[in-house]
């Protein structure tokens, strides 16, 4: 039997450390208690919450209804080819032990994304995406139980509609699903994408000319330590912001007063800036305010010195906000979930 628990703190479970409570709790561990807490009378109506790895959550307040911790764990072959291997993983799993399993078995396709953090769940919410890839490139399909009916089904990697850090999943279906499972095709003998900047530079470093998948996920992983803030030392939810996109006649003004404007051409024809550059122009980068700030190394993560509450940290991503679109008329939106 579930307990479902009343007035829990959720600081232990967003990395931010926020405080926040929520009027109901529960851990699920497998289908089966997650149709048992659905089904409990006690959440009757209440408001749902799916709490993966609480990565990507900005609390600013208590929560009036009911947050599913999902530990339903597992990785399980499928069935493979000779070029594939077809992979689920439940969502509970740790988004890198997946990574860790696909390297280990030398399977190609999510190297680039070690050490993201968060869940398997998680993942396709917002297309996670790192170092010149995304989860859209081996995602296949996933398994989500509606809440309301109970019912299980599988949306295929069209139905989810994938974006930039974006899915049906944070648009028309949010709050609407549990999702149950994700299922990915690794290659046996992948192209490994070594392209971008800081993944070229280190293998370079090290002197791999041809890089093999651990090599590729170990220079992710040694990049990453090295930038990105751990929310074990310093509360943080990663990139706090989505790197904006503009159009052509935007940019062009733009790169006339500001040259040295680093920019990537998108294939759809617009040009996306990287915020972290907006941010530390207009003199964030590492700048502290009270218990909040932005991480010293990487000026897009915005940080918990300590004791910061969701409200403080709101402010200033709205502060953020308010002087990128003064110095470059471009508008920051957050990719973290503000609830
Ligand atoms: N830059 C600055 N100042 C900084 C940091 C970066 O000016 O403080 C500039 C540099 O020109 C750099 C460029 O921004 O070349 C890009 O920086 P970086 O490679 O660190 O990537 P990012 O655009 O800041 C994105 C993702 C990250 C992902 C990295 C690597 C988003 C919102 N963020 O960050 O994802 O790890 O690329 O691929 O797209 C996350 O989503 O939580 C996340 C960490």
């Amino acid at each position: 039997m579930v307990v479902i628990e009343k007035d829990v703190s959720l600081t232990p479970y967003n990395t931010f450390h926020l405080p926040a409570k929520t009027r109901l709790f529960a851990t699920v561990k497998s289908k089966k208690e997650l149709l048992e807490v659905l089904k409990n009378p006690e959440i009757a109506d209440s408001e749902i919450m799916v709490f993966g790895g609480g990565s990507n959550v900005l609390l600013t307040q208590d929560f009036p209804g009911l947050v599913i911790k999902n530990e339903i764990v597992g990785i399980e072959i499928l069935t493979e080819d000779d070029e594939s291997v077809w992979v689920k993983a439940m969502s509970g799993t740790i988004w890198h032990d997946l990574v860790v399993f696909a390297v280990e078995h030398g399977w190609g396709g999510i190297e680039n994304l070690s050490l993201v953090p968060g869940s398997v769940g998680a993942a396709p919410m917002q297309n996670i995406g790192a170092y010149g890839v995304e989860l859209k490139e081996t995602f296949v399909e996933l398994e989500a139980l509606d809440i309301k009916t109970g019912e299980m089904r599988i949306f295929t990697k069209e139905e989810c509609n994938f974006g930039y850090r974006d899915s049906i999943f944070k648009n028309e279906e949010k709050g609407k699903y549990f999702i149950f499972s994700v299922t990915v095709k690794l290659l046996k003998h992948p192209k490994l994408r070594t392209d971008y900047g800081d993944v070229a530079r280190v293998l370079a470093e090290k002197g791999i000319v041809t890089a093999t998948i651990k090599d590729v996920s170990d220079a992710v992983i040694s990049i990453r330590r090295a930038k990105l803030p751990d929310p074990k030392d310093i509360g943080n939810a990663g990139s706090f912001f989505k790197n904006p996109e503009v159009e052509n006649a935007i940019f062009s003004k733009l790169e006339k007063e500001f040259p040295d404007m680093p920019h990537y051409m998108m294939p759809s024809g617009l040009i996306k800036i990287p915020a972290a550059w907006l941010i530390e122009q207009c003199g964030w980068k590492g700048k502290r305010i009270g218990n909040t700030g932005t991480h010293t190394r990487q000026a897009l993560v915005l940080v918990n010195h300590g004791e910061a509450t969701g409200d403080e940290i709101k402010q200033l991503a709205h502060d953020i906000i308010a002087s990128v679109r003064e110095k470059f008329g471009i508008t920051l939106s957050p990719e973290v979930n503000i609830i």
